[in-house]
């Protein structure tokens, strides 16, 4: 296996925000979903984030894609290509009507990459997949984890600088589930594409992450920061090490009382 270094911290980040927040609406009305928030992610960085729902994990998210804009502070990307992130949402994002391969080489094409490098890159996108045999066939014919597959292709396909996935497992069974993580792990530790994950799993986090960092309910901040204990590269056998399971117990500490936070509702 291709092993690039460790992220480097004395490296200037890949992503940094800022002062991050967003307020929904005006008035009254107002909803604040999210900071402030500080984020720093080095080069080839794994971050994950998790916390409960609402707490503006997906706003975070969608700012860094330039979906949407902060109301104060801001997210910076230091990057060499003008379109330097890729995003993989929990509903696939995949389009019906092209084939898997149209799929895959899709942000190829916007690149206007030429036609035969495009082709030949989708391919080994396809391949390292397992997706050879499906190249032609369309995405209703396939899996919910397939089609996971086809969303994770067409963004690496890109070779982006960054990565950035909004709970990608969450509607797969467990099973799949653990098999994607197992692949994502295997991919990321190859190619060293810096990465901010959401997810709800803490298993996914602590499997997947350089780091996890802990949500506070809505507005989002980040309260906590632990990292793994396990060397890269490292595989899914780490899940039923000793250490693994009491850093779940102990995210799952900083967490509940979060989650209790978000799920009040005021009488
Ligand atoms: N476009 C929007 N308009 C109004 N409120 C929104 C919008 N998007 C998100 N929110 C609100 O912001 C909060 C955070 O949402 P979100 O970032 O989706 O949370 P999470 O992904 O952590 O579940 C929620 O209360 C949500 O209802
Ligand atoms: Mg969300």
């Amino acid at each position: 296996m291709g092993e690039a270094p460790h992220p480097n911290p004395s490296t200037p980040p890949k992503l940094r925000a800022t002062g991050l927040t967003r307020v929904f609406g005006r008035g009254a009305g107002a909803v604040s979903a999210l900071g402030p928030l500080e984020l720093s992610m080095a080069p080839g960085e794994f971050t994950c984030v998790v916390g409960p729902s609402g707490c503006g994990k997906s706003t975070l998210l969608r700012i860094a894609a330039g979906l949407l804009r902060p109301s104060t502070g801001q997210l910076e990307i230091r990057a060499a290509s003008p379109r330097p992130a890729a995003m993989i949402f929990q509903d696939y994002g995949i389009h019906d009507w092209k084939t898997v391969l149209a799929n895959i080489r899709f942000g190829l094409d916007i690149q206007r990459v030429p036609r035969r490098e495009a082709d030949a890159r989708a391919r080994d996108w396809l391949a390292r997949m397992g997706l050879t045999d499906f190249a032609n066939a369309y995405p209703a014919a396939l899996s919910g984890g397939m089609r996971q597959r086809v969303a994770i292709a067409r963004a690496l396909a890109v070779e982006p600088e960054i990565l950035l996935m909004d709970e990608p497992f969450a509607a797969l069974d467990a099973q799949l589930r653990t098999i994607l993580q197992d692949e994502l792990l295997a991919l990321t530790q190859t190619t060293r594409t810096t990465t901010l994950f959401i997810t709800h799993s803490l298993e996914e986090a602590i499997v997947l992450g350089d780091r996890v960092l802990v949500m506070s309910a809505r507005p989002g901040r980040i309260i906590a920061e632990r990292r793994p204990p396990f060397a890269r590269p490292r595989t899914g056998d780490i899940r039923s090490a000793t250490e693994f399971t009491t850093l779940q117990s102990e995210l799952w500490e900083l967490l509940r009382g979060e989650v209790r936070g978000a799920a009040a509702v005021p009488a």
